[in-house]
């Protein structure tokens, strides 16, 4: 095999046999993870989320089908895989069970495969209701959220004032605590911010609803995971959001709410840590943003409006256009720090064909210093500017290639050069929506 050498990926990355899989995202989010997953699923036997919430967008284009899934893990989209939604994960059980729905609807088997926590937190309509306050904060202080519920519904989790999912099937306590938390977030609604109160009956009656909708779901997930893990069975765990996202590590408090990097598996699923394995960063060969936060490396002329069409940045979720800019080294490299990141799949390479001139930010200028660390605070960050090396570009079509052999030269050096700020492999190349437009690279070439 020659050092360049490279297959097709469909069929294995090169996990060593019996570990374990974290996928996670390096960046903003919407780095493409949704495909890397629904490709590196055939090698494992459970997909596990163990974060997040209806925040995330995962998109998997199949041939002329195209999945959007927020809750559900993409694994579903593979018959004979256990999905699990862990206890790190905020549900709302309406959004859950439209997608249940669009899915059985779809011909999707969704039943004895899904196994949903009844750890995890459920979001209720008051999580919404306060989440939607964001956008009428002054400048500076808005973080720009989905609107899902997460930030708020995290927030009660940690105050302890929340309610899980094994809470729903018991219907005093149910009612007493919903009760409680509608008067409680009323308070905050009327007397705050000046808007109607919420009434818990309507609540409380959907909510039974969708108890006993989910209910063939709902188990101890952290006895399957963990009994499945002793039995030799392989897990993916899928990270929604990006590392740059996550609440300790991201930029705070431009951020999700909940840990998106490699450190929340363990608490977000009830696996140990030590059964993690090997970590797949997932980075878009730029960067997006959706939202507000410091963003060094953003474009905002009219490159930064060629690559959102281009690459079709336009949130999952919200439908948001979203940021564009050149490749963050120095964020990445941190991200991959922080998330022990073994090896990267670089996605939306094609987005870049036709650019005569490419760049890669590898420092940060910030206060007249050279800084290659991403700095704690966001009014720092955002002071940085991005010092950049640049590279050039190519014309081919790579969509078609179908080993790391057939890009341009262009194409590869720009691989290589984001190998080298990084310090870490590209095993993957993702040169466009579809499952098979992917182009995996063996391990140690050059
Ligand atoms: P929240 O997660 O809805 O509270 O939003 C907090 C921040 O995270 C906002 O800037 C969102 O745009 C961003 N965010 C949340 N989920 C995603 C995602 O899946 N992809 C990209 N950005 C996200």
């Amino acid at each position: 095999m020659s050092s360049d050498s490279a297959v097709v990926a469909r069929a294995a990355l090169a996990t060593s046999a019996g570990q374990n899989l974290c996928v996670v995202g390096l960046q903003w989010g919407d780095e493409g993870k949704g495909k890397i997953v629904d490709v590196l699923t055939e090698q494992f036997d459970i997909v596990a989320r163990y974060q997040g919430g209806g925040n995330a967008g995962h998109t998997v284009v199949i041939g002329s089908d195209k999945f959007v899934l927020h809750l559900i893990p993409s694994g579903i989209l593979h018959s004979g895989k256990d999905c699990v939604i862990g206890n790190g994960v905020v549900i709302d059980p309406e959004q859950l069970m439209s997608e249940v729905t669009e899915l059985r609807e779809r011909g999707i088997e969704v039943g004895r495969n899904l196994h949903i926590s009844d750890r995890a937190h459920v979001v209720f309509p008051y999580h919404k209701r306060l989440d939607e306050l964001d956008g009428r904060k002054a400048e500076g202080r808005r973080i720009g959220t989905t609107g899902r519920g997460i930030g708020p519904c995290y927030s009660d989790k940690m105050a302890r004032t929340g309610i899980r999912v094994a809470e729903l099937y018991d219907r005093e306590q149910l009612r007493e605590r919903l009760k409680q938390n509608v008067e409680e977030k009323n308070r905050l609604l009327v007397k705050v911010h000046g808007l109607e109160p919420m009434d818990w009956k309507p609540i409380y009656d959907d909510y039974v609803r969708y108890a006993e909708q989910m209910r063939e779901f709902v188990g101890d997930t952290i006895s399957f995971l963990n009994d499945a893990a002793k039995k030799g069975k392989r897990i993916l765990f899928e990270g929604a959001q990006g590392v740059m996202l996550d609440v300790d590590f991201g930029t705070y408090p431009f951020i999700s709410s909940s840990n998106a990097s490699p450190s929340g598996v363990a608490a977000g699923t009830g696996i140990s840590p030590k059964l993690i394995g090997r970590v797949i960063g997932v980075a878009k060969a730029y960067c997006t943003r959706v939202g507000e936060g410091p963003f060094p490396t953003e474009l905002k002329g009219k490159l930064g409006e060629l690559l959102r069409e281009r690459g079709g940045e336009y949130g999952a979720t919200t439908g948001r256009p979203r940021r564009c800019g050149w490749f963050d080294a120095v964020a990445v490299r941190y991200a991959i720090t922080v998330g022990g990141v073994d090896a990267l799949a670089l996605t939306k390479l094609d987005v870049l064909t036709g650019q005569k001139k490419l760049a890669v930010c590898v420092a940060y200028r910030c206060d007249g210093r050279t800084v290659e660390e991403i700095p704690a605070g966001a009014s720092e960050l955002a002071k940085c500017e991005p010092v950049y090396e640049e590279l050039p570009g190519w014309d081919a079509d790579i969509a078609a290639c179908e080993s790391f052999e057939e890009l341009p030269p262009e194409a590869k050096q720009f691989m290589r050069k984001i190998e080298a700020v990084l310090g870490v492999p590209v095993e993957m190349l993702s040169i466009g929506e579809d499952r098979n437009q992917l182009v995996q690279r063996t391990v140690g070439s050059s």
